[in-house]
C-alpha cells in the first residue's frame, strides 16, 4: 500500500491506476434529438434501483452527447457483447458516421442496438453535475436481454473476454 499523506497528483495517478485495473462493462449510450442520432461509449454506468426500475449514467460534459442528452426525453444503454466489438471500435471513430455499423432499430424514439448483450431505455428522470460529468439518471421504459451473449469488457486500456482477466493482470504491461 503507498504511504499515507499522497500529494494530489500521486492520488491522481493512483486513482488511474486503479481503475484501469476494475474490469469495466462496456455501453454504447444513445440518443436522439431532433431526428438526430447521438451515441458514445462509456463504462461509467450503474444500476440505481429496481423501484423504480432505473440506472445511471456519467457523461463528460465535452462529450458530443450530452448536449443532446440534455434535451433528449429519452436514452438507450446498449450493454455490448464480444459480438459487438465492431461497434465499440466504431464509437470511438470521430462522428458523424456512429451508427454505420450494427443493427440499430428504433425503440421509444431512441437507437437501440439489435445486437447487444442487453438493451436499458430509459426516459430522462433527474440530472446533477459534479466536476467535469453530468449524472443522468434514467427510469426504465423496456429492457431487454439476450441469454446467450457474452460481456464485452475493458480491461487495462484494451477489450477482453472477461476470462482473461487474471492472465493480463500477470502480464508485463505493454
Ligand atoms: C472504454 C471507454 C470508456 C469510456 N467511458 C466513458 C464514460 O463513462 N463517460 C464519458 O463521458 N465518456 C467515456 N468515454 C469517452 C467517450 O467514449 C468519448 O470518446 C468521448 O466522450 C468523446 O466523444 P465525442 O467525440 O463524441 O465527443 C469512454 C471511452 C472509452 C474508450
Amino acid at each position: 500500500m503507498p504511504p499515507v499523506g499522497q500529494t494530489p497528483s500521486e492520488i491522481a495517478a493512483a486513482f488511474r491506476e486503479a481503475m484501469r485495473h476494475v474490469a469495466a462493462t462496456v455501453y454504447a449510450v444513445t440518443t436522439r434529438h431532433e431526428g438526430h442520432d447521438w451515441g458514445i461509449l462509456a463504462t461509467a454506468v450503474s444500476s440505481l434501483s429496481f423501484d423504480p426500475p432505473s440506472l445511471l449514467v456519467c457523461i463528460n460534459r465535452d462529450a458530443s452527447l450530452h448536449e443532446p442528452l440534455e434535451k433528449a426525453e429519452r436514452f438507450c444503454v446498449n450493454v455490448l457483447g464480444l459480438g459487438n466489438r465492431d461497434v465499440a471500435e466504431h464509437f470511438m471513430q470521430p462522428r458523424p458516421d456512429r451508427f454505420a455499423v450494427g443493427e440499430w432499430e428504433d425503440h421509444h424514439g431512441v437507437p437501440v442496438l439489435a445486437t447487444a448483450q442487453s438493451s436499458l431505455i430509459c426516459t430522462v428522470a433527474d440530472r446533477h453535475t459534479f466536476g467535469t460529468h453530468s449524472i443522468f439518471i434514467g427510469t426504465l421504459v423496456e429492457a431487454n436481454h439476450r441469454q446467450d451473449a457474452t460481456p464485452l469488457t475493458y480491461y487495462d486500456r484494451h477489450y477482453i473476454d472477461i476470462s482473461e482477466a487474471p492472465e493480463r493482470a500477470r502480464r508485463p504491461k505493454d
